[in-house]
């Protein structure tokens, strides 16, 4: 078992005020990259960061479902202006896109070349991310989802090397965050903490950081959703969730629920924290047989008190279902995907790299199984 954690986490509220001294103190580099999205700039955050480093360019077009021809265009102007770093300042996809494009900076080719694993010759120029969901914990994670734009597939670009070399992680920075943000981020992160808990690579240190994620995110969602500029307390708790379970997952893996919200994601552009959000329970119940007894640690980590196993597990996925409903997470059926096209999403869930870690397995009817039901509610 080995367990990687190379990035060097500052983490606090207000951290952001340090970055100039993270950049040049800690990281040592000069000329930065900056990566994030048309929504950040519009809040003012990227023009501040501006002011306080030296960025050589700033490339604002990363998408929601970041894609590989994205990815190739950060990669063209990376190998063209030069930076000592980059940083991603962004969401999940912000974070990938940016983590991928710097594969690319040092590396010849397109980024369709480094799928997998540990591809790449050269290591990766050095990134800083600043994470503004509460979601991703890409910030902590060796591995890029990138949607390759031909086959509307998304691939995993992996490598140890591939850690930022550090990650600032304000929870200031989601006092503006739109609620319905929030909320799909937040039920990501609490779907990489169930996830690594029962994925089968889980080993007792990634049960550490799991079992306490869990208990953070459910402890803390509702009062983030319902104003997370005025809860402090909850956002704080909300983005060390976030933390905690990308060490997780990190080091474990996710299972069936990212197999399928990354097809869809591939396939129908659907944002990932919703797609998790509504796959989470049904994927549950489709595990119960195997993870009955772990989906009770869970339960008792989220403060739910019942002996029986199956009895626990019930009632942490109805916990799920209610949370979920109170934060406005949309159904399956509301996102208007016919059903015609479930034998195609289940066999990309076949062949995401993560489905072999499932703690049960899943095959091709399986996973069309679990549409149905999804569809039906
Ligand atoms: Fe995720």
């Amino acid at each position: 078992m080995i367990f990687h954690q190379p990035a060097k986490l500052f983490f606090g509220s207000g951290e952001i005020r340090n970055i100039q001294d993270i950049v040049r103190n800690e990281l040592r580099a000069g000329p930065s990259l900056l990566i994030t999205d048309k929504g950040l700039t519009q809040t003012g955050l990227p023009e501040k960061i501006l002011a306080e480093l030296e960025i050589r360019e700033v490339f604002d077009s990363v998408e929601q479902n970041p894609t590989s021809l994205t990815v190739n265009r950060i990669g063209a102007l990376a190998r063209r202006v030069k930076p000592d770093l980059i940083i991603g300042l962004g969401g999940g996809s912000v974070l990938d896109a940016a983590k991928a494009a710097s594969v690319l900076a040092t590396n010849p080719g397109l980024i369709e070349d480094y799928e997998g694993s540990a591809k790449q010759s050269a290591p990766p120029l050095p990134m800083l991310a600043v994470p503004t969901t509460c979601g991703t914990g890409s910030e902590v994670t060796r591995g890029a989802v990138i949607t390759d734009t031909r086959r509307r597939f998304k691939m995993s670009v992996k490598s140890a090397q591939m850690y930022p070399r550090a990650a600032l992680v304000d929870p200031d920075l989601l006092a503006t965050l739109p609620r319905s943000v929030v909320a799909s981020t937040g039920l990501d992160a609490l779907t990489h903490a169930i996830e690594a808990y029962t994925s089968r690579p889980a080993n007792l240190i990634t049960d550490q950081f799991a079992l306490q994620a869990t208990k953070l995110v459910l402890g803390s969602i509702e009062a983030a959703h319902q104003d997370v500029a005025r809860h402090k307390e909850a956002r704080e708790a909300l983005m060390y969730g976030s933390t905690l379970a990308g060490f997780a997952f990190g080091n474990s893996d996710v299972g069936a629920v990212h197999c399928l919200a990354e097809s869809l994601g591939g396939l129908y552009d659907t944002p990932h924290g919703v797609a998790n959000a509504i796959f989470l329970p049904f994927v549950m119940k489709f595990n119960l047989r195997v993870s009955a007894e772990r989906y009770k640690d869970l339960a008792t980590a989220a403060g739910i008190r019942e002996e029986n196993s199956l009895e626990a597990a019930s009632k942490l996925i109805e916990r799920i279902v209610s949370v979920s409903r109170d934060l406005n997470i949309p159904g399956f059926s509301d996102l208007g995907i016919d059903r015609g096209q479930f034998a195609r999403i289940a066999e990309a869930s076949v062949q995401n790299g993560s489905n072999p870690s499932n703690p049960r397995q899943a095959g091709i009817q399986d996973y069309v199984d679990i549409l149905d039901e999804a569809l039906a509610g």
